[in-house]
């Protein structure tokens, strides 16, 4: 059992014994940076393991019989808590890298409009869409919506997931952005786990403002920007960059005033047209999400980089689409993959990891091991987050995820039912059964 210096305090003290499968996650000592090639199945797995956390940390990690020999853990096994993990897998809590949380109800009619033959641009186009949002963010209160967030963050985290990257992006005034990533933060001062809060106010252009999109452009750059950096109520600015929302040429400068005001950026590209990625890469993104489209030249360039490319399947899947992003292209070209569920009410209702990891798996043939490293440390990796999160090692944050399954393999086979039975928060165990 490798063990940190740290001793623990027995009170807070949380001991996971008897997992079937423990995915450590660990990575050989040499290497470092998100996953990519081979390196995204090497999930570190150990037989019948255990870790003991404290203080929201994990302090160790190792065989079940070497755990339970600790000479700390035999004086002080009563007072702490156990959690029993026979016949169960534990993994690092997964990372759900991209969500849109801060909306107010489903869209039904633009549901029903794709089952009967429309495109997700017909129906944008036709005023539906990220559009048709809008009106009920604006109107609600801070309060209601961060109601809608922690009710989304409680429902991922019964799915397992335990780290929450939560976009604004559909308010899109200065005030109901700020109040959207407002609600955020107070949505997560309530939910024991991490969230990354991420000010999209560039998810489209709001018909206020159609025709002089440079006119919104300004007022992201420089009243949003500045104002959620002031009020340290951001870490990224993520941008909409495609046809029928913003262009390349608009990113860039969104990019630079997020730079400039010492935010992080990230961006959905390539979900809808193809957009040359080179000129972005000087802005360090942490992450390119979509990739539906992307051209060989610039794969080669992320193989190269830790920019991360975050697919997110679940909206292929809800848009009815017979294309997925070609994940074993990326892949095999060593693109840094990660998972997310794109959790939003217009492509992607979903706040499952276990189903993109499905998706993931059926439909851009990604191995059940892939899957896993996409939806944990590389997941950590796209928020800048994997000196803490993604994987179960002393000195980590105390995220955990235990399925009630004999094999990993299984989380992303059962598609459709959810087969998490607890989880571990920044050393708070929640159980869901
Ligand atoms: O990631 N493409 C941009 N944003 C979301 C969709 C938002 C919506 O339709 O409400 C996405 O797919
Ligand atoms: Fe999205």
């Amino acid at each position: 059992m490798s063990t940190a210096t740290r001793r623990p305090h027995p009170s807070k003290a949380l001991l996971l014994v008897n997992a079937g499968q423990l995915l450590t996650l660990r990575a050989a000592p040499a290497k470092s940076g998100p996953r990519r090639g081979s390196g995204l199945k090497e999930l570190g797995v150990l037989k019948d393991g255990a870790v003991l956390c404290l203080g929201g940390k994990i302090v160790s990690v190792g065989a079940t019989r070497d755990a339970l020999r600790d000479p700390w853990l035999k004086k002080h096994r009563k007072k702490v808590i156990e959690i029993d993990c026979a016949g169960k897998v534990v993994l690092p809590g997964l990372v759900d890298s991209h969500t849109h949380p801060v909306f107010v109800g489903p869209r039904l009619v633009d549901f029903e409009k794709r089952i009967e033959g429309a495109s997700y641009e017909d129906i944008a186009t036709a005023g539906g869409g990220i559009r048709s949002s809008l009106e009920a963010v604006r109107k609600s209160a801070k309060n209601a919506l961060a109601a809608k967030v922690v009710t989304a963050l409680q429902d991922m985290a019964a799915h397992g997931t335990t780290t929450v990257e939560a976009k604004s992006g559909y308010g899109l005034t200065v005030e109901s952005e700020l109040k959207s990533l407002e609600a955020i933060k107070d949505a997560a001062s309530r939910w024991p786990g991490t969230v990354v809060a991420t000010l999209l106010g560039a998810h489209v252009v709001p018909k206020e403002f159609k025709g002089c999109s440079q006119k919104y452009v300004e007022i992201v750059c420089k009243e949003m920007i500045p104002r959620a950096a002031r009020r340290k109520l951001a870490q990224f600015v993520d941008v909409f960059c495609d046809q029928g929302a913003f262009t390349a040429e608009e990113t860039e400068q969104i990019f630079a005033a997020a730079k400039q005001h010492g935010l992080s950026v990230r961006a959905h590209m390539g979900q809808l047209s193809e957009t040359v990625l080179g000129p972005f890469l000087r802005f360090d993104p942490a992450s390119f999400d979509h990739m539906d489209h992307v051209n060989e030249g610039d794969i080669a360039q992320l193989a190269k980089r830790d920019t991360v490319a975050t697919l997110v399947p679940g909206a292929n899947y809800f848009l009815g689409l017979k294309e997925y992003p070609n994940a074993r292209r990326l892949i095999d070209s060593g693109v840094p993959v990660a998972l997310a569920t794109d959790y939003n009410p217009g492509t992607s209702p979903t706040i499952s990891m276990p189903m993109a990891m499905s998706l993931a798996c059926t439909h851009m043939k990604m191995s059940p091991a892939e899957a896993v490293a996409a939806a944990t440390i590389n997941g950590a990796w796209a928020l800048r987050l994997a000196d803490r999160k993604g994987s179960i090692e002393p000195g980590k944050d105390a995220d955990l995820a235990v399925f009630d399954v004999n094999d990993y393999r299984e989380i992303p086979y059962w598609f459709g039912a959810n087969h998490c039975t607890e989880t571990v928060l920044n050393g708070v165990p929640v159980s869901h059964r």
